[in-house]
């Protein structure tokens, strides 16, 4: 029903006026209707509900890095927990959406991560806010170094945490840390918020340096693992993992989106941190909790990441494949040492541009990725190929983006770089 008033409220006004600032800056966000096929990943159908002769379109921007979205056993759980337990969870946790299923996988978040406990959150970005807001506010003094490039959701906690103190740390710079955090009071109870992998540009962040760090300065460690978990480490318990590094992380914070295919969030820690933010966080306690079906999916898919080490193996020779076909073909991309390919293009309306042609012309579709996701004027494609992308599909989406780059006058401007992960 439309609200009526004498007068029309002044907000009306102020969305035109900054929708039409964001379609002047070439940044009006419009979404890509396609549907997923479970039995062709990486493959999906144009438009909302696939149409008798939908067009095929394979996806190079998912974040369900190894497909385990759709994989049977994951799927066959969610379907199993619905069928049991009904589709939604009833109630916040307290009240009536704690299943044994919930409990179930809490503990085996803590067991991939060799935490004492973990905690279920609505969706990562949650678990970030949540987590970040409560600890930040739980005694006076707290001073959150941050790193620069944090994800928005770790940034919304720490904006939220009224009455601490925040300190930005240049991206991925232990001197700078090291510098801010002797400047700081010694008696101040220090919290280090960073990311494993960083989701934009690709590159990986020294966790045994920033531990050392808050080792010496008494720092509380808070990391990030989304785009790392189900990836990195001999179970896919992330980059501290990988890098046998976790014992030294306070709180270990992840997505059950990505890696693992599904959705929710999750923190890992020790047993009185965790019990610290059942009883506290708001954003925990004040929802409803994740319904069976993502709580039953996500557990399988967990098990079977952490026991299966061949999607791993496969996203990383695949990752590998795409670059050296980049490579032969002159298509600029950033080496990063992770399974994040940037392909740069430096201008918003362009990078648009590309992205619809790609989709429109050749059947192909990356995310074009603008501010204020990243800074200005580093506009960029994000490629993640996957487990399921054949060579056949490289072939094709490298074709393209040589077509495409070369009559949208892009320099290729790429230069000989050193071999990362991939
Ligand atoms: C670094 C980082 N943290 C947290 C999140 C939020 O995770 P979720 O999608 O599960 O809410 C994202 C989402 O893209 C992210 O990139």
């Amino acid at each position: 029903m439309r609200v009526t008033r004498n007068a029309r409220h002044p907000f009306y006004e102020r969305c035109h006026e900054v929708l039409d600032e964001i379609r002047q800056q070439g940044r009006y966000r419009t979404f890509t209707p396609l549907s997923r096929l479970t039995d062709r990943f990486p493959v999906y159908e144009e438009g909302m509900a696939p149409p008798p002769e939908g067009r095929e379109v394979v996806v190079w921007s998912t974040n369900d890095y190894l497909g385990m979205g759709v994989v049977p056993e994951v799927m066959e759980a969610a379907v199993a927990a619905v069928r049991e337990h009904g589709a939604g969870a009833g109630g916040t946790r307290n009240i009536a959406g704690s299943s044994p299923l919930h409990t179930e996988l809490e503990a085996e978040l803590a067991a991939l991560h060799g935490k004492e406990a973990g905690l279920l959150f609505v969706s990562g970005y949650v678990s970030n806010q949540a987590t970040l807001q409560t600890i930040l506010t739980s005694m006076p003094g707290w001073i959150c170094f941050s790193d620069q490039m944090n994800h928005a959701s770790m940034i919304a906690g720490i904006k939220g945490a009224r009455g601490s103190q925040t300190v930005i740390f240049e991206h991925n710079n232990l001197a700078d840390l090291e510098e801010k955090l002797a400047a700081a009071p010694a008696d101040a109870p220090k919290l280090i918020a960073f990311e494993s992998v960083y989701s934009m540009d690709g590159d990986i962040s020294d966790i045994a340096g920033t531990c050392a760090l808050a080792r010496k300065y008494n720092a509380l460690t808070y990391l990030d693992e989304v785009h790392a978990v189900g990836l990195y480490g001999e179970e896919g318990g992330g980059v501290s993992q990988r890098d046998a590094v976790a014992d030294q992380v306070d709180i270990i914070e992840g997505t059950l989106a990505k890696g693992f295919g599904v959705h929710g969030g999750y923190v890992t820690a020790s047993a009185e941190i965790i019990d610290f933010l059942r009883s506290t966080a708001s954003g925990f306690i004040f929802t409803t909790a994740l319904p069976p079906s993502v709580v039953g999916a996500a557990l399988v898919s967990v098990k079977k990441v952490r026991a299966e080490n061949w999607r791993r193996d496969a996203i990383f020779e695949r990752v590998h494949a795409f670059r050296q076909r980049l490579r032969a073909a002159g298509i600029p991309f950033t080496m990063t040492p992770s399974h994040i390919i940037p392909v740069p293009v430096g201008d918003a309306e362009r990078c648009k541009r590309i992205s619809a042609r790609l989709l429109r012309e050749f059947g192909h579709y990356a995310t074009p990725v603008n501010y204020p996701t990243v800074p200005v004027g580093t506009e960029r494609l994000r490629l993640t190929p996957g487990p399921s992308h054949t060579d056949e599909m490289m072939d094709d989406m490298v074709r393209a983006l040589s077509v495409l780059f070369r009559e949208e006058g892009i320099v290729h401007t790429w230069q000989p770089q050193p071999e990362g992960v991939g």
